[in-house]
């Protein structure tokens, strides 16, 4: 049975398995997908221990992202503008590496929630390995604008230059920030502390659409937040199933239906 798996630490509570595993039943494929802890200061050599174990490919998750990109022999498109990799494969002896997850994203915006993000103006708050992570794929959409905001407002300067030829993309300090924005996006991590970034409540009302790239078993508190201001909002449990189809589809060539499968995983969280 081919062997894939996901690596992070702390990796206890992934999902990934379960994604995995309900991918490779209902596309018919001989796989057994495992979770695997991986000690801080041993990631590669554990990569390497499982390649040469006959593991065909594997997620990387926090904290290793960075670590994954760099020991890559040939990277995709999208790895090279996040300048990291959630997915590596190994073929004839050759590490390749993706990152999904900025196209799970889009993937969950357009196709599952049925929003239009061509000539929009996005949002994206946070300028750390998450927003890195989406910016090239949300560009490539073709939005109107993006603009990045952060609590550090030098790391969204860096970041606007990093993909300033994908499109049109700049950053401003949150107070800055006029009406106008039709979805935003929070790409820092503040929701996993329970608390909010910075934000003008002016900004959010019913007619933008608010996503958080968290995920919890009950509303994060920016998804809260935005939807007591009228907001439609959603957090990134969407996006984890869809980063985990295309990852899928990097292994083994074959687009795993995401059909119900947020509602089954949401029900199973609680
Ligand atoms: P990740 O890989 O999840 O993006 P990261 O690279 O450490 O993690 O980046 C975390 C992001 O969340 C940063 O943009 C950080 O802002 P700073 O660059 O100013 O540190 C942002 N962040 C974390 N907690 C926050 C909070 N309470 N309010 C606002 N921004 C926060």
């Amino acid at each position: 049975m081919d062997q894939y798996c996901v690596v992070g630490n702390p990796i206890e509570h992934s999902l990934s398995p379960f994604i995995q595993n309900h991918f490779a039943k209902s596309t018919n494929q001989n796989l057994m997908y495992s979770k695997h802890l991986v000690e801080l200061d041993k990631f590669k050599e554990t990569i390497q221990d499982l390649f040469s174990n006959g593991f065909l490919g594997c997620n990387v998750t926090v904290p290793f992202k960075e670590q994954a990109y760099a020991m890559c022999h040939k990277l995709t498109e999208r790895a090279k503008q996040a300048q990291s990799v959630n997915t590596l494969k190994y073929e004839d002896g050759i590490i390749f590496g993706d990152n999904t997850d900025g196209a799970g994203l889009v993937k969950d915006l357009t196709v599952g929630k049925n929003i239009v993000l061509k000539d929009k103006t996005i949002l994206v708050i946070g300028a750390g390995g998450a927003a890195k992570g989406i910016i090239g794929s949300l560009l490539m959409q073709g939005p109107k604008k993006v603009i990045i905001t952060n609590r550090t407002i030098s790391k969204a300067v860096s970041l606007a230059n990093h993909f300033q030829h994908l499109g049109n993309v700049c950053y401003a300090e949150i107070d800055c920030i006029a009406h106008g924005v039709d979805v935003v996006i929070n790409a820092t991590s503040s929701s996993l502390k329970g608390e909010l970034p910075p934000l003008d409540t002016s900004l959010i009302n019913e007619s933008v659409v608010v996503y958080d790239l968290m995920y919890s078993a009950k509303p994060t508190v920016f998804v809260q937040f935005a939807s007591e201001l009228g907001a439609v909002a959603y957090d990134g449990l969407g996006m984890l199933i869809e980063q985990a189809a295309e990852s899928f589809n990097f292994w083994r060539r074959i687009e795993p239906s995401t059909d119900g499968l947020i509602e089954t995983i949401r029900s199973s969280l609680n």
